[in-house]
């Protein structure tokens, strides 16, 4: 699942088709090229990076497969619950801006995937 979502981000990436929306995510190894974020999104990425990497890799929550701001409310509460989380009441607004971000790119990636006749996650 992981390789597959980097294929198409890359993809969509090396045909220069991320330059369109203004906005992309790159999946790069563990995590996201943070020189490929937008500035103001980078300190929200910083927060997820950190809180969000203590007990499992960022790539259970990147390759999830959660898109919907609800079910992220759910998730985050969730792992903020779990003992010594680490996670503040403070990070959960920051932590859900990026994971909306990160939510909305990754929809743009598969329609611009879509749109190039690049099979997408679903056809795979
Ligand atoms: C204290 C440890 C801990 C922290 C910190 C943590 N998680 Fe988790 N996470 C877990 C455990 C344990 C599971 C597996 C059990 C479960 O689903 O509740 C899990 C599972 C998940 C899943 C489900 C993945 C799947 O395969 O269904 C998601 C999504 C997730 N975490 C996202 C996050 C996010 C986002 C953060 C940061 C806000 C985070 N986690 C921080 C412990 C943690």
């Amino acid at each position: 699942m992981s390789r597959l979502l980097s294929r198409i981000l890359l993809l969509a990436a090396g045909l220069g088709l991320s330059s369109c929306s203004g906005g992309s995510v790159v999946v790069r190894g563990e995590g996201l090229d943070v020189s490929a974020l937008p500035a103001d999104i980078r300190t929200d990425y910083g927060v997820f990076a950190q809180r969000c990497s203590k007990c499992h890799s960022l790539t259970r929550a990147l390759n999830s497969g959660i898109s919907d701001d609800h079910y992220w409310a759910l998730y985050v509460e969730r792992m903020r619950r779990q003992p010594a989380s680490g996670i503040t009441t403070d990070d959960v607004p920051v932590v859900l801006r990026f994971l909306h971000y990160y939510s909305v790119e990754v929809e743009r990636a598969r329609e611009r995937a879509k749109t190039a006749g690049l099979p997408t996650r679903g056809d795979l």
